[in-house]
């Protein structure tokens, strides 16, 4: 698996991470059984042998049970922390936390992202994060505050680098006016069916075109020196099988990365990853299967280089039209 370096952080990534949200079972407070415990293994092991580095996690997924099996993966496997490149992220609250009536909300305030930390290294069992990434934007976000936490958890040992997720240029530009330390990533939702950071830069002078209040994320992050990571990098599955109530584009999208995938022999999820890889800003996409069959068909993207004609082909045909 070929590799990014980090910019301005002495990190060095695989092209593609695993993404561990749906590793731990069931979004519960049950105890985790044995075949999660196992199917954790499984999945990570391939991974790795894949020569995937980067393993993204949160401190909310599965209620914790992610991180926690994967902390029991670590614990068998007692060489494999120093090989990897360990990333959380922290500030949701889901509702009824910490008490019963308690909205869902964000939180960046100081305690909560320490605390957050402190049960994220606990349930990993690990003495430290490679990266943390404040999940989503807070609208009630204290800079200075937030500074202090990543100040405080550097201080301590308890987290090398720090990024953000579903961040907007100017949500990034008011943290690192404060935060001394760079906001080296930035993880949003990116793939064929999901591509407004992309197409909002082609349709922005257009008629009826619009722009999102994320425009010119990309741009930004890959002038900033930022790595763009993507979150669902194959539509959770519609990319690959789209079910027959999905609408034509997305059929029309799918089938077209089957096609793709025909002609050079290889798989859909390559096909559907290989789209995000060609993009030079560069995009790291996080892979959410939890099907080692299916980690090992997505790893198939690291040996596949579109052509400009072949990426254009599969935007357009997501895109539902051609380009202006
Ligand atoms: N920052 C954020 O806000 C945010 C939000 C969401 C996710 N994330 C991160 O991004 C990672 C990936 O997200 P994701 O799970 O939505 O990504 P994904 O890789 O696009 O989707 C994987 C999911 O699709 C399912 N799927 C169904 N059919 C599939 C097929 N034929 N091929 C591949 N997958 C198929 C998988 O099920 P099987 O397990 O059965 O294969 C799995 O549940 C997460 O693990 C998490 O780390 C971040």
């Amino acid at each position: 698996m070929q590799t990014y370096q980090v910019p301005r952080a002495d990190l060095e990534v695989s092209r593609i991470g695993y993404g561990c949200m749906n590793l731990g079972g069931s979004w519960d407070h049950a105890p985790l059984t044995g075949a999660e415990k196992t199917r954790a293994a499984k999945v990570v092991a391939t991974a790795c042998e894949q020569g995937i580095t980067l393993f993204d996690h949160a401190d909310i997924y599965t209620h914790g049970k992610s991180e926690m099996v994967f902390g029991e993966v670590l614990r068998q496997d007692p060489g494999l922390r120093e090989k990897i490149v360990v990333q959380s992220k922290c500030g949701i609250l889901f509702e009824d936390q910490p008490r019963s009536g308690a909205p869902g909300r964000y939180d960046f305030s100081y305690e909560h992202i320490l605390r957050s930390v402190e049960g994220s290294l606990s349930r990993l069992g690990t003495d430290r994060l490679d990266i943390l990434l404040l999940h989503r934007p807070d609208p009630l976000v204290e800079p200075e505050e937030v500074a202090r936490a990543f100040g405080e958890l550097h201080r301590r040992g308890w987290v090398r680098f720090f990024g953000v997720s579903n961040h907007t240029p100017a949500q990034i530009e008011l943290l690192q006016k404060y935060v001394d330390r760079p906001l080296v990533i930035n993880q949003i939702e990116i793939n064929l069916l999901h591509s407004h950071v992309i197409n909002e830069g082609i349709i922005a002078n257009q008629e009826g075109g619009s722009y999102t209040a994320a425009a010119g994320t990309l741009d930004y992050c890959r002038s900033q020196g930022i790595l763009i990571q993507a979150w669902s990098p194959v539509a959770v599955g519609k990319l690959i099988a789209p079910s027959d109530q999905e609408d034509e584009r997305v059929r029309d999208a799918a089938a077209r990365v089957r096609k793709l995938a025909q002609e050079k022999a290889t798989s859909p999820e390559a096909i559907a990853l290989a789209w995000l890889l060609r993009h030079p800003a560069p995009i790291q996409p996080i892979i959410g299967t939890t099907n080692p069959e299916r980690v090992v068909a997505s790893c198939l993207a690291d040996g596949i280089t579109l052509s400009r004609e072949e990426w254009y082909s599969l935007f357009v045909a997501a895109r539902g039209a051609p380009v202006p």
